[in-house]
């Protein structure tokens, strides 16, 4: 008989994605350009092999699937993608579905939608790197609700689950799944970075060994903080090197990769006028971190900073608060500018589905998403920052937020994420800003005019000549 289902692609994610399809009892016929890789991959599949049809081409492929088709391409973003969906679509017929599941730039994806035109096309974000892939990831579905209905039974299947749940959820057309993603991984960014950054305090300023820091970082994953992030973190602080018996962490450059998802985010952020400082730091500090023979040099021209924090001065739990409040001001910013994409796209984003779909499977899973998911189904239109339980929350952590960025700038620790998360909060909560200052500035120089507090718009200022 035929396979349900075809994917192309059998990289990590795409071999993962597969032996998960498969193991969850559905028939899969797989291609990848190399054919060692299709007959290795299908020799490794064990007991799922029986379940998995290996091809050599792309017709073979196509003529192993059951109509209408639907094949899943897991090959790398970009060009690929497109000649992919070029050398496939001359041999489906008109009613089959191609999926696009990789990592794809949204605008892409909106591309695709509209070049397939009648031809069945999906882009869907997956999350959860390998392990997410093989056993459970978080899926954002984008492209026509006809399309995806075809294949639900599929995606909501080989989903993580949260308490039977499954974290597959159709986000509307387009690509709206893909930025669906794309934001997840700006979040992932910055929740990475602010994790980073009270590593930094506990090493640099509470000159606390990576094994303490470790145990720091376990003790937070039982309470508010619970996370995949956190989890992996005091897994990463605790691993020794084999080699050189030296905590992992030591051993590690300090310079952070990206490919790019978490930039395309802050472009976008941009283009959609969404304040996302927290994000856009995320993404500073990683580029900021590949120039590390300036940082050498910064350092042997100013010194080293005054780094030792006194005990009194910050403890752990601070600590531990402050990254509350910061992780809080993180998605707030990220659902924020979804909220705005979706007006800006007319895609009716569904704000509480999404915190339900990244509450398992994805790289940002966690505990508080339950919450914020019940906080974004009443409080929908607002900032996630002004529901109320988690308004509790700011109220009663901001203060803490406060004291590790003002003792890290005195002790001359960077915290760029933290310290933007806390200028967002004291912004959202003036009412009256400087913007007026603005305003004024560019009226004089420009004659660009401003509105008056009591009435008027395009006045202008007695700036004389
Ligand atoms: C996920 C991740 C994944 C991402 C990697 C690497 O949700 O599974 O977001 O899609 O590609 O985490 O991202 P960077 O190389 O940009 O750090």
């Amino acid at each position: 008989s035929k396979a349900e289902i075809g994917l192309i692609g059998l990289g990590t994610m795409g071999a993962a994605l597969a032996l998960n399809i498969a193991d969850n009892g559905f028939d899969i016929a797989v291609w990848n350009r190399t054919t060692e890789k299709t007959k290795q991959f299908h020799a490794d599949a064990g007991a799922l092999a029986d379940r998995i049809t290996p091809t050599e081409s792309l017709e073979e492929l196509v003529a192993a699937i059951a109509k209408p088709r639907a094949i899943i391409l897991m090959v790398p973003a970009g060009r690929a993608v497109d000649d992919q969906i070029t050398a496939l679509r001359a041999l489906l017929d008109d009613d089959d579905l191609i999926i696009d599941a990789g990592n794809a730039n949204f605008h892409d994806t909106n591309r695709r939608a509209r070049d397939a035109g009648d031809l069945p096309f999906l882009g869907i974000g997956v999350s959860g790197g390998e392990e997410g892939a093989r056993f459970g990831p978080s899926i954002m579905g984008g492209g026509k609700r006809a399309y995806w209905d075809r294949v639900a039974h599929i995606l909501t299947a080989i989903s993580a689950k949260h308490e039977g749940t499954p974290c597959a959820t159709w986000m509307g057309e387009e690509g709206a799944g893909h930025f669906v993603k794309a934001v997840h991984n700006g979040i992932e960014y910055a929740d990475m970075q602010m994790i980073a950054e009270t590593y930094g305090i506990m090493r640099d300023g509470l000159d606390m060994t990576d094994a303490q820091i470790a145990d720091v970082f376990a003790k937070w994953d039982k309470g508010p903080l619970k996370s995949y992030l956190i989890e992996i973190s005091g897994k990463v602080a605790g691993a020794i090197d084999p080699k050189t018996n030296k905590p992992m962490l030591d051993v590690i450059v300090d310079a952070a990769g990206q490919k790019g998802t978490g930039r395309w985010t802050v472009i976008e952020a941009q283009h959609l006028a969404a304040p996302v400082p927290a994000i856009e730091a995320a993404v500073v500090a990683r580029n900021l971190s590949s120039q590390r023979d300036m940082r050498a040099k910064g350092e042997g021209l100013f010194g080293t900073a005054p780094h030792h924090i006194p005990h009194d001065n910050l403890g752990t739990e601070t600590l531990e608060s402050a990254l509350i409040a910061g992780k809080i001001l993180c998605y707030a910013q990220g659902f924020d500018m979804i909220s705005k994409a979706s007006e800006a796209f007319g895609w009716a984003l569904p704000l509480p589905a999404i915190a339900k779909v990244w509450r398992e499977g994805c790289i940002i899973r966690s505990a508080m998403l339950d919450d914020m998911a019940d906080a974004l189904a009443t409080d929908a239109d607002g900032n996630l920052m002004f529901a109320p339980h988690f308004a509790d929350h700011l109220k009663q952590h901001h203060g803490a937020l406060r004291q590790v960025v003002a003792q890290a700038a005195l002790h001359g620790i960077a915290l760029p994420a933290l310290s933007s998360g806390l200028a967002y909060f004291d912004a959202m909560r003036t009412a009256r800003g400087t913007a007026n200052m603005i305003q004024g500035q560019r009226d004089f120089f420009g004659a660009h005019g401003f509105e008056r507090i009591d009435g008027g718009s395009d006045q202008h200022g007695p700036w004389g000549s």
